[in-house]
């Protein structure tokens, strides 16, 4: 049963009327049982919160692994819960080992850098705005050729692809874009090994860590088949989904699908042109997710004082949406320039110590701020 009362939009994202805000109030993220509240101010303009559940921003630019030996010292972890965790990566040098993931696969997008990333099945070349993913037990080592910085996704469950049913099988990325290995004839000839004639492969299960040393280096495949292996995606190669005259909700910019998660990405892409669409998320109460925005490149049309390189994460609880003015920008824009990476995970998620530290507190009232609120 679906009831209308007061005073609403004729439509759901269209004609909001004038003074109102509307906010999505649904279960299972944009899919299930939902209603719209038409509301005289944003849900989020608060001026004071007290107690653990806020929205935050971290930047994450400061964050640097300590030390390049110690296999979790080429990482800094950011976020976890039991389904996935978050690492930023900022490495200059070669890694010193191959690195094998035996308890998650990996979605690593690049945000600055460039290098190879050298795997058992052979090597991937990898630039800024690319994604690497790394299925759960492959050998791999990265060799950055200038200073990278990596978001790394670690997912316990198996990262696949969205279906885009009634789109059909080639709609946003056309499986044709993936680029995977070409095996290597010989052993990448940079990697020589440790000064004992070793070369170490550090295999990390169940948290703990392995050390193996081989006589030669391991990365000896000289042929490959099958339809498990890592593979490349360029964001430029995303084709995004829009509407002229209806907002689509962001699911539509999904890009993996991981069990409990999600990974979006947000790409350059034209606004709705019906005067009467709304043309900025609207608001919306995260009631079953966490969720979790990386900001890599452009201004983010939606959020103030957000830089190329933070994070914000919006706990399932409260509400977020378009910072003041955001609907007003818009309206004079012919699109957005934005690359961001999106989670929305079910399971809550734990702020790691390292990322407390590049938090930004003003961050949670700055809607309130925005609107004049607050100073
Ligand atoms: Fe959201």
């Amino acid at each position: 049963m679906s009831e209308v009362k007061g005073r609403v939009a004729r439509q759901t994202h269209v004609g909001i009327p004038p003074g109102l805000v509307e906010e999505e109030h649904g279960r299972e993220a944009f899919a299930g049982p939902v209603s719209h509240l038409y509301r005289s101010q944003p849900p989020t303009a608060w001026v004071d919160v007290d107690g653990p559940l806020r929205p935050l921003a971290f930047d994450l630019n400061g964050l640097a692994p300590a030390d390049a030996e110690d296999p979790e010292g080429w990482r800094s972890l950011v976020l976890s819960n039991g389904d996935l965790r978050v690492w930023i990566s900022r490495l200059s040098a070669p890694m010193p080992f191959a690195y094998r993931n035996g308890d998650a696969d990996e979605v690593v997008y690049v945000h600055q850098g460039a290098g190879v990333l050298q795997t058992d099945y052979g090597p991937l070349g990898f630039a800024d705005q690319q994604y690497l993913v790394i299925p759960r037990g492959t050998a791999h080592r990265f060799v950055p050729s200038e200073p990278t910085f990596l978001f790394v996704v670690e997912s316990t469950a198996p990262v696949t692809r969205p279906d885009f049913g009634l789109m059909g099988r080639h709609a946003v990325v056309d499986p044709r874009v993936l680029v995977t290995p070409e095996p290597y004839e010989e052993p990448p000839a940079d990697w020589t090994g440790d000064a004992d004639g070793r070369w170490r492969l550090k295999v990390r299960r169940r948290g703990e860590w392995t050390t193996f040393r081989y006589p030669h280096n391991p990365f000896n495949a000289v042929g490959w088949a099958g339809d498990l292996s890592p593979y490349r995606l360029s964001v430029s190669d995303i084709r995004p989904v829009t509407a002229p005259g209806y907002h689509l909700p962001p699911s539509v910019h999904t890009t993996f699908r991981c069990g409990g998660f999600d990974i979006a990405t947000f790409v350059p892409r034209p606004f709705e042109t019906d005067p009467e669409a709304l043309r900025v998320p609207f608001f919306h109460a995260n009631v079953d997710n966490d969720e979790v925005i990386f900001y890599s490149r452009g201004d983010f049309f939606s959020r103030k004082g957000i830089g190329q390189g933070w994070m914000t994460l919006h706990p399932a609880g409260v509400q977020h949406g378009p910072q003041p003015g955001a609907a007003e920008a818009a309206a004079k824009l012919e699109g957005t320039s934005e690359v961001a990476v999106m989670i929305e995970c079910v399971e809550p998620l734990q702020v790691a110590d390292e990322a407390k530290a590049a938090e930004h507190a003003a961050y949670t009232t700055s809607w309130a701020r925005g609107l004049g609120l607050l100073d």
